[in-house]
């Protein structure tokens, strides 16, 4: 298995901020079951959720991002000095707009004039990619300060009457800033594994839309084709091996063992996918870090939000080792390992603990 350590004397991208965002408004499973054909008890069995924040009409994704990504720089500024960045990525599957990215607007709001910024589209990985892609970019010297944004408003593109997977999504942001520094110190993006599946990108999909069938054109979408569409228990068992398999090759690629893992900090899909990935890796479900109850399945914010909201609570510490892992629709999946930094405030706490 080849290493993919970044080379000793290339600068490493340092985690130095972090934040996470959510909509005010919360809604719970009794307040979902009043539309739907379900239960409180149904979706906390199978999922572990018990609300979710929904951003309200009107209200995108760079809203959301420009929150997180504003709280983000703050809680850095607190910690190395300055609150810009030179690079703004924004992971997402709900952008603006088809047609311009959403991470230029982002930047713009932030006073960020001049940044360079992007989408990565990777579906619920978005974010581990846009980790790689912030590290890759700061070892090669083109970045030395990324702001790197996880947001994604699924209620725009779930079917509200659709109750598979109306219950499980929450909207939500959360984002980091990277800067320049040594691979040896706490908070240095470590190994990472990616990859992708796309024979099989039908199990998560909006068929309309895009160039394939696209809204232009008098090509009249169905209401199903508008919608994200998933074929849930498929993409269960592809998330629990994904997962595992791809947590396994980023600890291989840094020689470590199971046993080096303070914290799997897995993308918040559903507990029991979480509890099998832990299973499946042989960690106790303790190690498993987890706060799909209270925000549901936030898509690419998954992760920042759950290590934002780790860190408020003290349930991360300085010094930890965590191991991130994520999958989503593509198929795509990647892992990536982090020894947790001393970072100064987290601001988004009371937004997203219960
Ligand atoms: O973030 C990207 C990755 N996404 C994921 O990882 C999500 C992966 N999938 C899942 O989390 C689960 O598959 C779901 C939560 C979506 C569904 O749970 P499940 O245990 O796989 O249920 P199922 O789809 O196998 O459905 C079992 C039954 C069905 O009824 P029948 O056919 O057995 O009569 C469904 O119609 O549950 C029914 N059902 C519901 N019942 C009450 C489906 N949704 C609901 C609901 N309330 N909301």
């Amino acid at each position: 298995m080849p290493s993919n350590a970044p080379s000793p004397s290339a600068p490493a991208a340092v985690l130095c901020g972090l934040a996470g965002w959510v909509p005010s408004r919360v809604v719970t499973n009794d307040e979902l079951a009043e539309r739907l054909d379900t239960d409180d008890t149904w979706i906390r069995t199978r999922t572990g959720i018990r609300r979710r924040h929904l951003a309200d009409p009107g209200q995108a994704t760079s809203d959301l991002a420009v929150e997180a990504g504003r709280l983000a720089l703050r809680s850095a500024e607190g910690g190395s000095g300055d609150g810009s960045a030179d690079t703004v990525i924004v992971a997402t599957t709900t952008p603006d707009r088809p047609c311009p990215a959403t991470a230029p607007l982002v930047a713009a709001r932030l006073g960020l004039d001049g940044a360079a910024a992007f989408d990565v589209g990777a579906v619920c990985t978005g974010f581990v990619y846009g980790l790689a892609t912030a590290a890759g970019l700061i070892a090669s010297r083109v970045a030395a300060r990324v702001l790197l944004i996880g947001a994604d408003t699924y209620s725009t593109i779930v079917d509200p009457l659709d109750r598979a997977n109306a219950i499980i999504f929450g909207d939500g942001a959360g984002a980091v800033v990277l800067r320049a520094g040594h691979p040896d110190e706490p908070g240095a993006v470590g190994h990472v594994d990616l990859g992708s599946d796309g024979a099989h990108e039908d199990l998560i999909m909006v068929a309309a839309g895009g160039s394939r069938r696209p809204y232009a054109h008098g090509g009249e979408p169905t209401p199903a084709q508008r919608h994200f569409a998933m074929r849930g228990r498929e993409v269960y068992r592809h998330a629990v091996t994904r997962m595992a398999a791809s947590a396994r090759t980023a600890l291989d690629r840094a020689g470590r063992k199971t046993d080096d893992v303070d914290h799997l900090v897995p993308h918040q899909a559903n507990l029991r996918i979480l509890h099998s990935v832990a299973d499946d890796l042989g960690l106790p479900r303790e190690r498993c870090v987890a706060n799909v109850d209270s925000v549901g399945n936030t898509g690419a914010a998954s992760i920042p939000l759950a290590l934002a909201d780790a860190a408020a609570r003290g349930r991360i510490r300085p010094g930890d080792r965590l191991l991130l892992t994520a999958f989503g629709g593509g198929l795509t999946w990647g892992s990536c390992l982090l020894t947790w930094p001393s970072l100064p405030t987290h601001p988004q706490s009371e937004r997203t603990t219960p």
